[in-house]
């Protein structure tokens, strides 16, 4: 019975046929519930991830308890000494932004972090300066503000699915160092993560997320028609951290199959990052350099 309610769940909030693709040998289609083993068994390693095994769970959360104390013990300093801090998330689809903020966040005071994903512009937000929108969410005094998507929506989502115009995404690339530039200068700690994924594990968690009916609702219209344009999102990217890299306001590249050594790497990283007090370096550990990297260079 409770299978059948299940399945009538998925069939209620079932997602659009998606043409199958082929990767070499094998055929990838979405809406049938078995994974070729090929895509299972290469998913950890694509896009030449370091790792053979993904971090014991045991371990993982062992490290991750130790980072989260830094964590509540950074946002006590932000809320005591003022600080502003932005730490955005980009990658591509199920690259795993959502869970990575969810992981910051879950022992943090919700009164003074959040996470903002914002939806497709309304007409008014088209209407306006394009950063506008992100402009209304940057932090206050004591803030720290986690960016699920973020202004570089324009450098890779929107040119590669059409809904910017090449010249709009040009702009972009042009004025967004200028852009933060004025952030960093009023003060604000600004972190930038892209967290990377290889194809066959792009493949998979789309589709874990299509027969999954307690995750189906990741799995969007863009998500369906991204499937078969990796490699113009790869252009996108590589664009966007070329121009967009820079000594003030870097890009940090997290590799992000296993998400378990992603998240706990991104979190040392910010942690790094600031000179909160009661900082303990031992703690901290050290940032795992096959995992995370600075600038386009990284991918290479
Ligand atoms: P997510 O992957 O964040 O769950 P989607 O896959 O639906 O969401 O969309 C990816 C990104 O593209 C989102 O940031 C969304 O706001 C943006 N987007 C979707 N449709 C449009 C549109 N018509 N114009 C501009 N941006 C859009
Ligand atoms: P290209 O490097 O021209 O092969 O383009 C690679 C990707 O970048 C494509 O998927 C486009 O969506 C995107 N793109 C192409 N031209 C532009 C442009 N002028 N500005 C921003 N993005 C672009
Ligand atoms: C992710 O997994 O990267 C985010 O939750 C966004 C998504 O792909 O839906």
């Amino acid at each position: 019975l409770i299978a059948a309610r299940e399945g009538a769940a998925v069939l209620a909030t079932q997602a659009p046929d998606a043409p199958p693709i082929t990767l070499g040998k094998v055929t990838f289609d979405l809406d049938n519930p078995y994974l070729p083993e090929e895509i299972e068994m290469e998913a950890l390693g694509s896009g030449g991830y370091p790792y053979k095994e993904s971090l014991k769970e045991k371990a993982y959360l062992e490290e991750l308890r130790v980072l989260q104390i830094e964590l509540v013990k950074l946002q006590k300093w932000a809320n005591d000494t003022g600080q502003r801090i932005v730490l955005l998330l980009e990658g591509r689809d199920a690259a795993g932004k959502g869970g990575t903020i969810g992981t910051f966040l879950e022992y943090m005071n919700p009164r003074s972090a959040r996470h903002v994903a914002l939806a497709k512009p309304s007409d008014v937000e088209r209407g306006q300066w394009y950063f506008q929108r992100y402009v209304k969410e940057l932090p206050t005094k004591g803030e720290i503000v986690f960016f699920d998507r973020s202004w570089y929506n324009r450098a890779v989502v929107e040119p590669v699915m059409g809904f910017c115009t090449p010249e709009e995404a040009e702009l972009f690339l042009e004025e967004v160092p200028h852009f933060e530039r004025m952030l960093i200068h009023d003060g604000i700690v600004l972190i930038k993560i892209w967290l990377d994924i290889g194809r066959e594990m792009q493949l998979k968690r789309f589709h874990d997320r299509r027969h999954d009916p307690l995750r189906i609702w990741k799995l969007s219209p863009v998500d369906l028609k991204a499937l078969g344009m990796w490699d113009q999102y790869t252009a996108a990217r590589d664009r966007m951290l070329k121009a967009s890299h820079s000594d003030l306001s870097p890009w940090v590249v997290v590799r992000s199959n296993d998400k378990k050594r992603a998240r706990l790497n991104a979190i040392r990283y910010l942690l790094s990052r600031l000179d909160y007090d009661r900082k303990n370096l031992a703690a901290i550990g050290e940032i795992d350099d096959k995992i995370l990297g600075k600038g386009p260079k990284f991918l290479k």
